[in-house]
């Protein structure tokens, strides 16, 4: 039986794929105002201006590649259980091989209908125009979780920390709820670590490893492939 690993990722593990993160220096929310670009307002308000925002990053995911972070975090599934619960919308995690993937905000490479949520598309082109419609008649959105839409998975995620005897976050400020709260779902006696390359207020229970995910994470998948626990 395979010990079973959450991988936890935030926007941080993509970084060095030349994706923007949100609260960084430079991040995302530095030159957007949440609401509106990445809310129901906004998208009732502007949504010529909301799929401009989502088509921009939709191509610098289309340009990215996964990083070494990604990529030892995929090679970890030859010895352990892994499930990836990421807080991303890029496909980074999947293209270097993880096959358990599960993504609380949504991916920006699918469409949803705005009529039926139920009905999600797989883009097969960059953008998303006004006047690209579902099989309804309804005009399609970014199929990503918006600020006060429901996250998703939340009780599958809770139930993989719970069961967890490995924790790994990485590149995550904990700051967006109820994502950022998993981490308290984690047991008592798993192992806990935690990967930012500065200071922040880490969940109790983690061991903070400081550096850059493409770093840090191949440093560590190849201690505990081989047995190691630590670096
Ligand atoms: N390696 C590891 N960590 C990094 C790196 C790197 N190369 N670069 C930055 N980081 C860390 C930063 O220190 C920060 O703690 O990644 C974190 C990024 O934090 P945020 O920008 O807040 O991103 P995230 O935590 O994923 O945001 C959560 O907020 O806006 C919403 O839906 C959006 O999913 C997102 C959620």
């Amino acid at each position: 039986m395979k010990e079973s690993v959450v991988v936890f990722t935030g926007a941080g593990v993509s970084a060095e794929s030349g994706l923007r993160t949100f609260r960084d220096m430079g991040g995302l929310w530095h030159e957007y105002a949440i609401e509106d670009v990445a809310s129901p307002q906004g998208w009732r308000k502007h949504p010529a201006t909301v799929l401009r925002f989502y088509d921009e990053r939709r191509r610098a995911v289309l340009e990215a590649q996964p990083n070494a972070a990604h990529l030892a975090i995929a090679a970890l599934e030859a010895k352990f259980d892994v499930v990836v619960v990421t807080q991303n919308i890029d496909d980074l995690h999947e293209r270097a091989g993880s096959t358990r993937v599960i993504h609380v905000h949504g991916e920006i490479l699918k469409a949803r209908s705005t009529l039926d949520p139920s009905l999600v598309y797989r883009l097969d082109k960059p953008g998303i125009a006004l006047g690209d419609l579902c099989e309804h008649g309804s005009q399609l959105r970014p199929d990503v979780v918006w600020f006060g839409e429901d996250v998703r998975h939340m009780d599958d995620c809770r139930e993989y920390f719970a069961a967890a005897s490995r924790i790994l976050t990485i590149g995550t400020s904990l700051t967006v709820y109820p994502a950022a709260g998993l981490v308290r779902f984690a047991r008592h006696d798993s192992k806990k670590y935690f990967v930012s390359p500065e200071g922040q207020p880490l969940p109790r229970g983690f061991t903070w490893l400081k550096g850059h995910a493409a770093k840090v994470v191949p440093r560590l998948a190849e201690a505990w492939l081989s047995g190691r626990e630590q670096l």
